[in-house]
């Protein structure tokens, strides 16, 4: 995994599409990702949470009143109610029908579509260490060998139950602000990669992690300015929104 200088090398593309389509299609669903790759993006970054009986499905918020309007919460309703739901109407009319993807679903469809992926581990309050272990273990379980994977997540415990699952995985540890300790937190949990905030770093904190030989992404990168910016500074990826004005196009 070590470069000539000891550097680890990034697994995914410079550009990765945040949340399926970014901007462009409804969060998290396979539109998104058949977008994504329609706009030449090879890589896109995801959410999954766990329905309160074990499925793992595309979802950021814990709740599902933003994406679909309904009510109640993803970890205290069964797969087949939230298989119920239209995840595309609140987005756009033109996107009604559009579902709640399981991460299975996800995992053929990216693979269909040669898209790399970064699978974000977003549990729910409570449900940290099962989350963890369910997406990685399914995660190694489907998807190819050879195809560009990193799972993530902000959550220390889900990453080390991911890791406790499947041991070899590439992960990456997520901070808003980069902490301190930094280091020491990648290195309990087996990451290879940081992610961070865009709008947090700075010069001094992506030399010293990459003179440290581990590779930076930043989220969530909507212009230019700010793309042309982190990379000067060294950051080997973005993920962003504006597939219609950034990245591979
Ligand atoms: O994984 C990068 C980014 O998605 C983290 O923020 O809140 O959009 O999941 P969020
Ligand atoms: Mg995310």
């Amino acid at each position: 995994m070590s470069g000539p200088a000891g550097r680890r090398r990034y697994p995914l593309p410079r550009w990765i599409a945040h949340r399926g389509g970014g901007g462009l299609a409804p969060e998290n669903t396979l539109a998104g990702f058949r977008l994504a790759a329609r706009l030449g993006f090879r890589a896109a970054e995801f959410d999954v949470m766990l329905t309160r009986d074990g499925v793992p499905v595309l979802m950021h918020d814990e709740t599902l009143a933003r994406t679909t309007g309904a009510a109640g919460a993803v970890a205290d309703l069964d797969w087949a109610d939230l298989a119920r739901l239209d995840a595309g109407a609140r987005f756009h009319k033109s996107w009604a029908g559009e579902a709640i993807p399981r991460l299975d679903a996800v995992l053929a469809l990216c693979a269909d579509l040669g898209l790399g992926l970064n699978v974000e581990i977003k549990p729910a309050t409570g449900h940290e260490a099962r989350t963890g272990e369910v997406v990685a273990a399914l995660v190694a379980a489907r998807w190819p060998a050879g195809l560009p994977l990193l799972v993530s997540s902000f959550c220390e415990t889900a990453l080390a139950a991911a890791q406790e699952a499947v041991p070899g995985q590439a992960r990456a540890l997520l901070f808003e602000t980069v902490p301190a300790d930094w280091a020491e937190r990648l290195a309990r949990l087996g990451c290879l990669a940081l992610h961070a905030r865009a709008a947090d770093l700075d010069g001094p904190t992506v030399a010293a992690v990459s003179a440290a030989g581990v590779p930076v992404a930043a989220y969530t990168v909507n212009s230019a300015a700010e793309a042309d910016r982190c990379f000067a500074l060294g950051v080997s990826a973005l993920f962003t929104d504006r597939l219609d004005g950034l990245g591979p196009v």
